[in-house]
């Protein structure tokens, strides 16, 4: 009972604080330009404050039922708040700029040629430096929370569930689990504070979100970070009880998104499982299909259009991984698949 007042009365402080950086930020930067069609059609205010509602009502019955345990990010810090916010306010400017003249080539002009893929040269969301500086590392959860006016920890939280149910099956012993584009190691932060024996691999291509995901994951052993690209990882078939991929795939092209889900599957041993929690696409809530459509205008994301039409279940089972459950919560899907017991699919 107690526990259940301090989440509630901890997730209002939350939504309040985000969701009013939310509001405030649109003041400050002013309408994205739409199409008069696509903006009659936007889902209002009331609508996804619901489903936001709805997302944390079921984060609680999942934290009651003993799936995982309370938060700890619940826990407030006012003044590393205070400096965050600071800090993204201050940026603010800088993004907006951006998107007026819809600007994502600094980081390509300023990288070192050779050293990653063309495609992760951008400055994805409009966001300074793009995946590559110790700043927009440092800066990156707290963009994401206010896009999210505080629903993004909640949303990862939903992979918790099933990862429960595969490391806690019978015969699985020492499992392993690795987290691929891992940013900033929070959704990792919620799996070693649930289970701080697990062996778990960082990986993601950016080495500053690597190190903050090291200050993050600071606390606990048996974590080890690799900085490399998802559709190429250094670690040996088979070797994985659990693969994830937390906001990965909207992010990457096509043909690179095919190349993960086959890595997913080849990494993952006959019976393992892969959790994916992403975006919604066009169709998962038909009411949410302009918000959909409006993401990739109002933030640079080059590949999310085609992610938003992909048909991400016949993907998979192209890679070898059958869909086993999906469900949606608030913005994000979650998607549970299994490679069979048996190799060779
Ligand atoms: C939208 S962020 C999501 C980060 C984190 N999983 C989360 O839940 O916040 C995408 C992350 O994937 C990383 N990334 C993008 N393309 C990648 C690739 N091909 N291989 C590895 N990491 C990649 C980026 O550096 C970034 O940290």
């Amino acid at each position: 009972m107690l526990e259940r007042v301090a989440y509630s009365a901890a997730q209002r402080l939350r939504l309040s604080w985000y969701g009013g950086q939310k509001w405030l930020s649109a003041r400050l930067t002013g309408p994205v330009a739409l199409p008069a069609e696509l903006e009659a059609r936007l889902p209002d205010r009331a609508r996804l404050m619901a489903d936001l509602g709805a997302l944390l009502e079921q984060d609680w019955r999942n934290i009651a039922a003993g799936h995982y345990l309370l938060p700890e990010e619940l826990a407030v810090r006012p003044l590393a708040a205070l400096r965050k916010a600071g800090r993204y306010f201050a940026d603010l400017r800088r993004v907006d700029e951006r998107r007026r003249s819809a600007a994502n080539d600094e980081v390509f002009r300023a990288a070192p040629s050779g050293r990653y893929p063309r495609y992760f040269l951008q400055n994805f969301h409009y966001q300074t430096d793009g995946y590559l500086s110790r700043r927009s590392a440092e800066l990156y959860d707290h963009q994401v929370e206010v896009l999210f006016g505080g629903g993004a920890e909640a949303m990862r939280r939903q992979a918790l569930v099933p990862l429960k149910r595969a490391i806690e099956a019978p015969g699985v012993r020492r499992a392993r689990l690795i987290d691929l584009g891992c940013g900033t190691g929070r959704f990792l932060r919620a799996v070693k504070s649930n289970y701080p024996r697990l062996a778990v691999i960082a990986l993601d291509l950016s080495p500053f979100y690597l190190d903050e995901a090291r200050r993050v994951l600071a606390p606990w052993s048996r974590v080890e970070f690799l900085a490399a690209p998802a559709e190429c990882v250094p670690c040996q078939a088979a070797s994985f009880d659990v693969a994830t991929a937390i906001f990965l795939f909207h992010e990457l092209p096509a043909r690179e998104r095919r190349q993960v889900a086959r890595e997913m599957a080849r990494l993952l041993r006959p019976g393992g499982m892969a959790i994916l929690v992403d975006s919604i696409q066009l169709g998962d809530v038909p009411d949410y299909d302009a918000l959909v459509e409006y993401f990739p205008l109002a933030f640079h994301e080059p590949y999310y259009a085609h992610y938003a039409r992909e048909d991400l279940a016949a993907l998979f089972a192209d890679a070898g991984l059958a869909l086993e459950e999906s469900g949606v919560g608030y913005l994000s899907k979650m998607m549970v698949l299994r490679k069979a017991a048996q190799a060779g699919i």
